[in-house]
């Protein structure tokens, strides 16, 4: 049985600016097409997947970003979308800082690892799980070794500090089986005689050189970020379908941006070795504005969001607002480019009710009609605007019974 949404009121309009309010094309509203979803303003079914879309070629990447003020629903959204995307035979992997999936997790067998500073659980970003060429890998670890530490040094890595590092990793590589953080920077802190043959350099001041690189990344082993994504991790992720990475106790450190660089990474990493499982995954992302905030973490996080589709991995970043993006970095600095590139090429935007404050930066930024304008501060908890490819719907998210034990937050029943 379907319903309308009840808390819009009627509009009166022409059918120039309806026309922004109903499909343009049926890829999005054909029940054949994906998971139910909900319905749309006029009571119709919306369902929605977007590898099938991206198959279709609807859209050109399948990403999505989620925009929404706080308990507007885009948590209770997500997590319906992980269920019905492992019923599907998905797998969905979780960026967790928040701890607001573990609930979700346990509910469904999902494997919940909580990573504390100095704590008993760790993951290894650069370890290799098998199928990527040697060469992918290395040059996906060293990019993950640059942003890290130029993410805690907050500059950029001068030539002689990138070399160092390409140094260290590769002595890492020759000699381990699975390098990690811990061996890279051991490497760094004592070079070897096989590190300066390769560097090509007599002059042992390269030390002295890339000794801020190696005290910054000293942190993710010794100090205040240690012992999380520093070793090796013993975990069996052959039979996991869904993995939630909780950062809770690291929600309001300084650190978190670059734990989570390494959390995504290591995603990445697992989820592009297929190993027989279903090619297509989830990996999701919230509080994603603790990437952005950081210049080196949002480039970062430009290059794998590019790099997923080839893997068959659909992101889905959560924000709060719109501005989360053009908030972050000065007018005209790369940062702010970066994250407006992050939502202009983002291909699927689900924007729930947003402040009126935001209305100007979603007009210019999107394309958002006035209507849809109007109806953006309103909106109800549970329904959004979906903007997917050239399409965009009003759509009113339903969570079944049995899903809401999972997912509700709050631990009150909806109705
Ligand atoms: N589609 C929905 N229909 C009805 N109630 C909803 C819906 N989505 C969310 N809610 C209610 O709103 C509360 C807040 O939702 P949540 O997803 O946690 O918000 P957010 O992640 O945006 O902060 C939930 O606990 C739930 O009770
Ligand atoms: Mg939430």
């Amino acid at each position: 049985m379907t319903r309308r949404v009840r808390s819009i009121s009627p509009h009166e309009t022409t059918v120039f600016d309806l026309g922004g309010l109903t499909p343009l094309v049926g890829a999005i509203d054909d029940p054949a097409n994906g998971m139910y979803l909900g319905e749309d303003l006029m009571g119709r079914p919306f369902t929605f997947d977007p590898f099938e879309l991206y198959r279709r070629g609807t859209i050109t990447s399948p990403n999505q970003l989620i925009v929404g003020q706080i308990g507007r629903g885009k948590s209770a959204l997500v997590k319906a979308m992980v269920i019905r995307h492992l019923a599907l035979g998905r797998r969905a992997f979780i960026v967790d800082p928040k701890g607001e999936y573990t609930a979700l997790g346990a509910a469904l067998g999902g494997l919940v690892i909580k990573l504390t500073p100095g704590g008993d659980q760790c993951v290894n970003p650069m370890s290799s799980h098998g199928h990527r060429s040697r060469d992918k890998q290395r040059s996906s670890h060293l990019s993950l070794l640059e942003t890290i530490a130029a993410t805690t040094m907050g500059r950029s890595l001068k030539p002689i500090e990138r070399l160092a590092l390409e140094a260290a990793l590769d002595g890492a590589r020759r000699e381990e089986r699975q390098p990690s953080l811990r061996s890279v920077v051991g490497r760094l802190l004592a070079p070897t005689d096989q590190v300066f043959a390769s560097l090509q350099i007599d002059d042992r001041s390269v030390i002295n050189e890339s000794r801020d690189v190696a005290l910054e990344l000293r942190r993710l082993i010794d100090g205040d970020l240690r012992g999380m994504v520093d070793g090796q991790e013993h975990l069996d992720l052959d039979e996991q379908p869904l993995v939630i990475v909780d950062l809770s106790a690291l929600y309001s450190s300084a650190g978190l941006s670059v734990v989570m660089v390494c959390v995504m990474a290591w995603m990445q990493q697992v989820l592009s070795d297929r190993q027989g499982h279903a090619s297509q995954a989830l990996l999701v992302i919230d509080e994603a504005w603790a990437l952005l905030r950081d210049v080196n973490a949002a480039r970062w996080l430009q290059s794998a969001w590019k790099l997923s589709r080839a893997w068959g991995i659909s992101n889905l970043a959560v924000l709060h607002r719109i501005s989360d993006l053009s908030a972050v970095g000065n007018e005209g600095s790369e940062q702010r480019a970066l994250a407006t590139s992050l939502l202009l090429e983002t291909e699927v935007r689900t924007i729930f009710a947003q402040n009126a404050s935001e209305l100007e930066q979603l007009t210019r930024r999107l394309q958002v009609t006035e209507i849809q304008r109007d109806l953006l501060v309103r909106l109800p908890r549970g329904t959004a605007l979906w903007q997917v490819g050239a399409t965009t719907q009003v759509v009113h998210h339903r969570v079944g019974r049995f899903e809401w034990a999972m997912i509700d937050t709050d631990q009150m029943l909806a109705p």
